[in-house]
């Protein structure tokens, strides 16, 4: 979209998945995350004045609500800390999300800073002074949304993936970056974008697909590569026009973050006639739908196991997670591994450790799979 000029504008309809996706996703990392560390910092480097025209909560609320509801949080002797930063470059929008703040009672044991300015400069100042006194970011989720291409530099996702337990999530405005790839004026932006001078070999690119394809692997790569994620899962929204809108890149070191974001992704129906898919790998393009294609999950695992002795189900799981796109927590076991054992002629032999039950969709640690 042309970012708009007054402080606060209509929503679209493709950030309201984005927001579904947001919220899920931190329903379930908060708790995960506050089990195991004093304090967890939620960031969001393009926060926008906190609410659309249309009332509808920006990501900024979004974030405070999903912790403040949240049953985990919900005893009064929480012991931790939760932080969330705000950056906006906007004076107006800055002021509106503190005026929106200032409306929702927190507890003790949160904190909220809005940090008026860009978030780049500011935040690289965050973190020079953490680096000067040898400290670190706390465990953060850095949502870094902004309108356009300017103003998210490949070396500062670097700084924050550089953080135990940190991982981003970057709206990238696919659109937008396509349109501008030819303008010589903005060439610094997309160097600094990319983390690299390598997309200036797709501006001759004229087949629209390959184009697009180049310029999504490019940055993923430069995510896995440059900013060292061991995880990049990249989402595809596709508008009503057919028109790829945007990318949503995960980048995470984390299984069990991934896992949570594959849920969140699934949960989230786009609806409306918008396609929301999982593009990670481009042989596997599927779409986030109600009803997801088993079928083809079911292809997947035999085409990876087949012709091997019996595979532990903890294996199977990771393969799941790790190489398809589909959530090991929601798709593989009632509805495609319970189908494979239900089926004539028989598709998998199950082995399940001595005492458990032999039920179909049950496959309890230690279960081991021949696929046939
Ligand atoms: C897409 S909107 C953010 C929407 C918000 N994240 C949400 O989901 O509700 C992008 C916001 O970033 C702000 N912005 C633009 N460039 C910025 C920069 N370099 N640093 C911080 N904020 C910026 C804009 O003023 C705008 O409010």
């Amino acid at each position: 979209m042309t970012s708009p000029s007054e402080t606060i504008w209509p929503i679209e309809p493709h950030t309201l998945i984005k927001h579904r996706i947001l919220d899920r996703y931190l329903q379930g990392w908060l708790p995960v995350m506050a089990k195991t560390n004093g304090r967890i910092h939620f960031l969001d480097g393009f926060a926008g004045p906190g609410r659309y025209s249309g009332g509808e909560i920006g990501s900024p609320l979004i974030a405070l609500q999903a912790l403040l509801s949240h049953p985990h949080f919900a005893k009064a002797n929480n012991q931790r800390e939760v932080v969330f930063s705000f950056f906006e470059r906007d004076k107006s929008r800055a002021d509106a999300l503190r005026e929106e703040l200032k409306r929702v009672s927190l507890p003790s044991w949160v904190s909220c800073n809005v940090f008026d300015g860009e978030f780049a400069p500011l935040l690289s100042s965050i973190l020079d002074k953490f680096q000067a006194e040898g400290s670190q970011l706390a465990p953060t989720f850095a949502f870094i949304d902004p309108f356009g291409f300017a103003g998210v530099p490949m070396d500062l996702i670097a700084r924050i993936a550089s953080n135990a337990k940190c991982e981003c999530f970057i709206t990238f405005m696919y659109e937008e970056i396509n349109r501008f790839l030819s303008v010589p004026d903005v060439a610094d932006h997309y160097d600094a974008l990319f983390g690299t001078s390598k997309w200036r070999e797709i501006v001759g690119e004229t087949d629209s697909g390959r184009r697009r394809d180049r310029i999504a692997d490019l940055y993923r790569k430069q995510l896995e590569t440059v900013a060292g994620f061991k995880y990049v899962r990249e989402f595809q929204m596709v508008n009503r026009g057919n028109r790829t809108k945007y990318f949503l890149y995960f980048g995470t070191k984390s299984e069990k973050g991934l896992s949570l974001m594959k849920a969140a992704m699934w949960k989230a129906d786009p609806g409306g006639g918008e396609i929301f898919s999982d593009r990670t790998n481009e042989n596997q393009v599927v779409l986030f739908e109600p009803s997801p294609d088993f079928a083809r999950l079911r292809s997947m695992l035999t085409q990876r196991f087949r012709g091997q002795g019996p595979i532990d189900i903890s294996d199977i799981e990771k393969y799941v997670l790790v190489e398809t796109p589909f959530s090991e927590t929601m798709h593989l076991r009632k509805r495609t591994l319970g189908q494979m054992e239900k089926s004539g002629p028989r598709l998998i032999e199950v082995y399940r450790p001595k005492g458990k039950a032999n039920r179909a969709g049950s496959y309890p640690p230690a279960t081991k799979i021949k696929f046939v």
